[in-house]
């Protein structure tokens, strides 16, 4: 596989603190490019043999915005068993309604525009129904659970100018652990 030509701006940014724009559609073939290049580098990003050759860090999700462009674009890619990989392409998102029940990843969020140690945990609806459209734009309705809906709301985040950082205490960063349910 040959590595997407993509750079991946840095938490220091500021284009990463601001909000996307709506999408219209039909999008440019630019934009079309570039979420294929965005699916393409996160799976590659989940393989092994490529992360190594091409030195990257494992992604599940990738927003518009941390490639420069400010459009309510992004792409979540989920191994779900060995060597098979699930494609989420989310344009346009509204969350239509969440779970009460509150999840966060143990070992910390991670991000690809984030390139240091953080400490901390991020409250997160462990459920979420989205709208949202697809390339075509299409609307489609999904149900998200568990770590694809961690990814969900991090990249509608993504979307609003918001760095998973951004959502932790620094003075209590493991503020309410007891209150959620780790996964
Ligand atoms: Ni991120």
């Amino acid at each position: 596989m040959k590595l997407p030509d993509i750079v991946i701006l840095d938490e220091k940014d500021k284009r990463l603190h601001t909000v996307s724009d709506e999408v219209t559609f039909p999008l440019s073939k630019q934009d079309r490019e570039m979420i294929h290049d965005m699916l393409l580098y996160l799976k590659m990003s989940q393989i092994e043999e490529e992360r190594a050759k091409y030195d990257l860090r494992a992604g599940m999700g990738l927003s518009a915005v941390q490639l420069g462009v400010l459009k309510r674009i992004f792409v979540v890619v989920d191994e779900y068993e060995e060597g098979k990989f699930k494609n989420y392409v989310v344009i346009n998102p509204k969350i239509k309604s969440f779970s009460e029940e509150l999840i966060y990843v143990g070992e910390g969020e991670g991000c690809l525009s984030v390139n240091r140690e953080t400490t901390g945990i991020v409250p997160r609806h462990a459920r979420m129904t989205v709208e949202a459209q697809d390339e075509n734009g299409k609307t489609y309705e999904i149900r998200v659970r568990e770590d694809i809906s961690i990814a969900f709301q991090h990249e509608i985040d993504h979307l609003n100018g918001i760095l998973f950082t951004d959502r932790i205490d620094p003075k209590n960063p493991f503020k309410n652990a007891d209150k959620m349910r780790e996964i």
